[in-house]
């Protein structure tokens, strides 16, 4: 029955728009995934395309929008002024930046369903003390169809202050870094148009469902070079989560998909520099399922696109991955691969991970690794006949030779 359910949706995705984006904009949705079929599409998801790597972060907005007035708006023009929004009737919050969140202070929006936040300016937030990866995010976002972006005349920034957190230990060890933001929503909620620079440690901490993610910026670029660790970019664990048109330079994963099943996560049309690439990585016990890669870029990365489940771990499953139309710039190390030897730390080459890995498709993946020692092309690390029904379609990555470890006849495309 699950599997009937499972297929349907794919199918219905596929019939309605064949280049895997989603309902646009006034059109009636029938994806049925996305948007609820039968309404009028309000989100506008974009439809994906390849696009080239832009190695700077994109510019802010031009000013050529009619300024909005923002007439019924409850305005927040300091920290202190942050609850008194959230708890009155009005439906639109305006976080009017330039302002600062005083150390080991956060902002929690918990906002009522429907409401729109507009972040005008920049906020920055002092280094906290006391925050750890445990504590609330520096900002935190909850609620039901509610939308949060940026105001299109005065780009909406967050500025995290990581380089006074730094220390090349992330959240590993050294000082305590919180989260930067947090997200619990659902209901065709949307984050839009929004700039994160340099986050303590992880970035987007993604729960719920139904959460369209489109054009946000996370540069955390000076982290190359002064210390930043952990800074993964979009951390999921939600279901129905499309991330779109964004653009991610930093020191770890650029998706890290924690936890997603039924309607799975679209990762669509994003680039992602610095880091450690797309990574589909279960804990013990965690499902990946349904989850489309589409149109992106991996540049200058350590990995390029990979799945990789705990040494050791046995439970939970990856099940219907699909990576398509991905360009790979510059990976230093390995630039498609699954692995089942995956520890915190560094992998440790015995694939003795019990959770199965079926349903993969590497579709239209092309680029390059940088040759050198330890370089592979694509690496298949599978505890013995743990992973099935792998599909490389037209993937031609240049500078090494690809591994096959762990399956009994070496996928037909793999390079093995
Ligand atoms: C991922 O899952 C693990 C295990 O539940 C949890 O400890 C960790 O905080 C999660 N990461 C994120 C970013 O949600
Ligand atoms: C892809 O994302 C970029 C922003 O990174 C945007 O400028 C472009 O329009 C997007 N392409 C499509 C087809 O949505
Ligand atoms: C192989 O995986 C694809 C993609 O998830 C799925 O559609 C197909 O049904 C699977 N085939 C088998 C034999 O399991």
């Amino acid at each position: 029955m699950k599997h009937i359910f499972l297929s349907l949706i794919f199918a219905l995705a596929a019939l309605a728009d064949p280049k895997g984006g989603h309902c646009s904009k006034g059109t009636t949705c029938t994806v049925g995934n996305h948007c609820k079929a039968g309404t009028t599409c309000t989100v506008g998801y974009a439809r994906t395309k390849t696009t080239t790597v832009k190695t700077k972060a994109p510019a802010a907005t031009t000013a050529t929008k009619p300024k909005p007035t923002y007439a019924d708006a409850c305005i927040i023009s300091n920290y202190q002024g942050v609850q008194a929004c959230v708890s009155s009737t009005k439906n639109l919050i305006v976080l009017q930046g330039p302002f600062t969140v005083p150390s080991n202070q956060v902002i929690k929006m918990f906002l009522r369903d429907g409401v729109k936040v507009i972040l005008s300016g920049t906020i920055t937030f002092e280094r906290a003390t006391i925050l750890d990866g445990n504590s609330d995010g520096l900002i935190n976002v909850r609620g039901k169809g509610i939308t949060f972006e940026s105001d299109p005349n005065n780009q909406g920034i967050l500025y995290g202050s990581g380089e006074k957190y730094w220390d090349g230990l992330g959240g590993n060890g050294g000082v305590k870094k919180p989260f930067f933001f947090r997200t619990l929503t659902s209901g065709y909620s949307v984050f839009r148009n929004i700039k994160l620079i340099n986050s303590p440690a992880h970035v987007f901490s993604i729960l719920g469902s139904d959460t369209l993610f489109d054009r946000i910026t996370i540069d955390d670029s000076l982290g190359d070079t002064k210390g930043g660790h952990n800074t993964d970019g979009f951390d999921v664990m939600g279901d129905g989560i499309v991330i779109q048109n964004s653009w991610v330079h930093n020191q770890d994963d650029c998706l890290a998909i924690n936890e997603s099943k039924g309607k799975g996560i679209n990762f669509l049309n994003n680039t992602c520099i610095g880091g450690h690439g797309i990574s589909i990585a279960t804990y013990d016990g965690g499902i990946a399922e349904n989850v489309l890669v589409k149109g992106c870029t991996v540049s200058k990365s350590t990995n390029g696109i990979r799945i990789k489940t705990t040494y050791k771990a046995t439970k939970g499953y990856v099940n219907n991955v699909r990576f398509e139309d991905v360009k790979l710039n510059d990976i230093s190390w390995i630039g498609v691969m699954i692995q089942q030897d995956y520890l915190n730390g560094g992998p440790t080459g015995n694939p003795i991970s019990k959770v199965p890995v079926t349903g993969v498709t590497f579709k239209n993946i092309a680029g390059n690794v940088i040759s050198g020692k330890n370089a592979v092309s694509v690496k298949i690390l599978c505890g013995d006949g743990n992973c099935k029904n792998l599909t490389y379609d037209n993937v031609k990555i240049s500078g090494a030779k690809a591994t096959c470890a762990g399956v009994s006849v070496n996928p037909p495309g793999s390079g093995c």
